[in-house]
């Protein structure tokens, strides 16, 4: 067996065995801080305050979505056209979540955005988590992420951004949003394996995703920069001509410490990430960090940055023949 390939599955089995969900939240999202709001902050920003990229993002080099017709034949100054026009255009947006690991907290802005959403990940363990959670089957369990309280600090983040009303109203809507939580590997060709509940829209249609998300995923299911930037290049497979790309992750990290084990990361910098992204046929449109501002007690990872990037897939290049 050649080294990579052993190299590859010593880490799959690193993960299979010995990633514990309840013991990584309580390591990981003990408390909301400063680093976990800059991404739910960024995905307020992307989702509420852009709209998804539908308002323009960063540069100004992303060009605006393509919106249907608005239908206004009401006599109450329009305001139930724009209502049914907003829900109309929200039941027909598919956002996938990639790695999401025990944590439904990236879904909390998409669920704002898009009434479709998809999440996976590559351990059994952390899918079952999210379905508890989602599902809420283990609601006497105390332990981390089976129960609202685990959650409740980072939805009460988001519904001051937003204004909302209530947290209640926001993780009602990430529960009614998520419709599917499925196996992936995003060192595959097809990293969903042509899943027929991810592969399914509303109208039971198979299609690309509009918006995929991934946090503190790829840097750590891979094991070289070539290797990561294959797995945002498979990732990018799954999203349509045009559609959105968000990656958040940690800059300058070799490893983070988990359940007594040593999980390796391939070191991102800017420059590393925005070649992936490039490569696998994006423009980035917005790209922010933040320096680190956690003891390493608190999070026992050695990363200097945390980092959001947002790109956008080309759109399909259309070639012309000349005939004589
Ligand atoms: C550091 S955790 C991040 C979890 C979560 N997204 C967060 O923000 O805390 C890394 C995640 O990557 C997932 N992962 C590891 N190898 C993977 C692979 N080959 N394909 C997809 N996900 C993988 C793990 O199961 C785990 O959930």
């Amino acid at each position: 067996m050649m080294e990579s390939q052993a190299k590859r599955l010593a880490l799959e089995q690193l993960y299979k065995d010995n990633f514990k969900p309840e013991v990584y939240l309580s390591t990981y999202y003990r408390t909301l801080d400063v680093e976990v709001e800059f991404f739910l902050g960024n995905l307020h920003h992307f989702f509420f305050v852009s709209n998804g990229g539908q308002h323009g993002e960063g540069d100004g080099t992303c060009r605006t979505r393509q919106v249907e017709p608005e239908v206004n034949d009401a006599d109450d100054g329009g305001e139930k056209a724009v209502h049914n026009n907003e829900t109309k255009k929200k039941e027909g947006r598919r956002v996938l979540e990639i790695g999401s690991g025990p944590v439904p907290i990236s879904m909390i802005s998409a669920s704002r955005w898009s009434e479709w959403i998809v999440c996976s990940d590559f351990l059994e363990q952390n899918r079952q988590n999210i379905k508890q959670w989602l599902t809420m089957t283990a609601i006497t369990s105390t332990a981390p992420g089976r129960h609202d309280e685990t959650w409740l600090p980072f939805f009460r983040y988001v519904t001051e951004l937003e204004r909302a009303e209530s947290e209640t109203l926001l993780l009602d809507r990430v529960r009614l949003s998520v419709r599917a939580v499925v196996p992936c590997n995003v060192l595959l060709t097809d990293p969903l394996m042509n899943d027929k509940d991810a592969a399914q829209n509303a109208d039971g249609c198979s299609s690309l995703y509009d918006v995929i998300i991934t946090t503190l995923c790829l840097e750590f299911a891979t094991l070289s920069v070539d290797e990561y930037s294959s797995a945002v290049g498979n990732v990018t497979s799954l999203l349509r001509p045009e559609g959105f790309l968000v990656i958040q992750g940690a800059l300058g990290n070799s490893h983070y410490w988990h359940n007594n084990h040593q999980f390796p990361s391939v070191t991102l910098s800017r420059a590393v990430v925005e070649s992936a992204i490039k490569n696998a046929g994006c423009l980035v449109v917005d790209w922010r960090e933040l320096a680190r501002c956690c003891s390493p007690q608190d999070k026992p990872a050695d990363h200097s940055a945390v980092f959001y990037c947002l790109a956008r897939k080309n759109p399909i290049q259309t070639t012309t023949t000349t005939t004589k």
